[in-house]
């Protein structure tokens, strides 16, 4: 169970390098953060653990990275320019901005994204007595209105009016895959079924930000969308439910702290949807959406842009419109995720030892050499050796303060394996690693050291 509230978690990552509020000299950018020194290194891996699990070990799944920009009438097609909203109040004391759906699930009320904004207003009005302003506490609240999501842009506009053809930055990384479909499809030669994934940014004008990196308006997804035939679809969303939940176990996240969560409402064209979430510190929320879409997306693009989706079976010659399958994750959501299932305090000696339990596959370092002392006969073959162990692994070189106190900043910031060169290494040519979690020493000579850390490294090379 996580012990770790919000904020310590955030005060935690901004410490360490793990994240940064974007602008933090200027007062900080609503709901968009910066991945510092360690936090980059994080996210990478997290990129190449998805990557591995979902493209490189599949024969049936490729890789694409569509831009950011495509065409608006994509956003169109989609229903983003006319459905992609949320329900907005405001507070009319403190002009405290929230969404209607997060104000009722507060009080244990559930507007769902198939409701008309008139029905979101009834209910928000029956219940106004019991929903308070999260900033000053107050009831009073100005009516409900729908809010686009879409982030506008003047790409291409010299006309210096936005209103104009508006151009958006993608709200979600998947339409770029929807219409690579033919252009993947006869490069690669591939069959349905088969997948395609791509990593990527995206864009919301998210109403709040109160969450850290749960939600913010510029993040990372890793999207990978299987097309089907119509009468497999539901036997490959089941089998894609299985592997996502066995990736997040294989990623090294408790079991005890996962969830799934079945949408009861569905919108029109969905089949089946679940959300698989993760005990934030506030609690159970979405970490990853796994969609049965049916024919929806391929449809839509079919009728906005003219061109002819269907698919012939090239063994039974039947033709269809691909359905579709769906994993979408947030590379942000799941390194909070990683951060707060790795996030331990224990009692060692009778003192608090903070220690980040990261699988090694993620943890930003993988080694730190520190020599015991700034002598020379001690930082040189140290910093020798850290030259020679960073052609393999990202490793840190560490000399100032006490053994001691630089084993816990490498504790604190997950790196699996700290190396001492102390008096004895110039006579023996070997050096002490010490193990992050048991915190074992072991002296090993300094030749077989790589050896000894790639096998201690193989052991958990996530996931598969
Ligand atoms: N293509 C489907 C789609 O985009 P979504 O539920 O809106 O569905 C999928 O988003 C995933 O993307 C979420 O489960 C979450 O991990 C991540 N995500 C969505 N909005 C986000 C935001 N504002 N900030 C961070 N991550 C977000």
């Amino acid at each position: 169970m996580s012990e770790i509230t919000l904020e310590q978690l955030t005060s935690f990552a901004k410490t360490r390098g793990f994240v940064f509020p974007s602008s933090d000299i200027y007062g900080g950018f609503s709901a968009v953060y910066d991945y510092g020194q360690l936090g980059v290194e994080l996210a990478n891996n997290i990129k190449r653990a998805w990557w591995k699990a979902m493209v490189q070990e599949r024969d049936d799944i490729v890789g694409l990275d569509s831009s950011i920009f495509m065409s608006p009438k994509i956003w169109e097609a989609s229903g983003h320019v006319s459905g992609f909203s949320d329900p907005l109040t405001e507070c009319k004391v403190c002009h405290t901005r929230s969404r209607v759906d997060h104000l009722l699930e507060n009080i244990h009320i559930v507007a769902d994204e198939k409701m008309s904004v008139e029905e979101i207003n009834t209910l928000f009005l029956e219940n106004m007595g019991k929903i308070y302003c999260p900033t000053c506490g107050n009831s009073d609240f100005t009516p409900v209105k729908k809010f686009n999501l879409l982030v506008q842009s003047n790409l291409g506009n010299f006309s210096g009016d936005l209103s104009k053809d508006p151009v958006y930055l993608r709200g979600e990384t998947c339409q770029g895959i929807y219409v690579n479909f033919e252009n993947v499809l006869v490069s690669s030669r591939k069959k349905i079924p088969f997948g395609i994934a791509q990593i990527g940014k995206a864009f919301r004008n998210e109403i709040t930000a109160r969450q850290f990196i749960f939600r913010t308006r510029e993040f990372e997804q890793m999207e990978m969308q299987y097309f089907t035939a119509p009468e497999t679809e539901m036997e490959e969303y089941k089998k894609l439910r299985r592997a996502r939940w066995q990736y997040y176990l294989d990623l090294g996240i408790k079991e005890e702290n996962l969830q799934w969560h079945k949408h009861e409402n569905l919108v029109f064209y969905a089949k089946e949807a679940y959300d698989i979430e993760y005990k934030f510190p506030f609690g159970f929320a979405e970490l990853e959406g796994v969609h049965a879409r049916g024919n929806y997306d391929l449809t839509q693009h079919s009728q906005f842009s003219c061109h002819d989706f269907t698919y012939t079976d090239p063994i039974t010659g039947v033709k269809f419109i691909p359905h579709i399958v769906e994993s979408s994750v947030g590379v942000g959501r799941t390194m909070l995720a990683v951060l707060t299932d790795a996030y331990t305090e224990e009692e060692v000696d009778g003192e608090k030892r903070i220690v980040l339990k990261l699988p090694k596959p993620l943890a930003p370092y993988k080694v730190a050499v520190l020599p015991l002392s700034k002598k020379s006969e001690m930082q040189i073959p140290a910093k020798e050796l850290a030259a020679r162990l960073r052609k393999m692994w990202m490793t840190d070189y560490d000399e100032t303060q006490s053994i001691g106190k630089r084993y816990r900043r490498q504790d604190e910031i997950g790196t699996p394996y700290c190396i001492t060169v102390d008096f004895d290494t110039i006579t023996d040519h070997a050096v002490t690693v010490r193990d992050r979690d048991t915190m074992v020493q072991e002296r090993i000579a300094i030749t077989d050291l790589e050896g000894y850390l790639e096998e201690r490294f193989r052991s958990q090379t996530l996931p598969s």
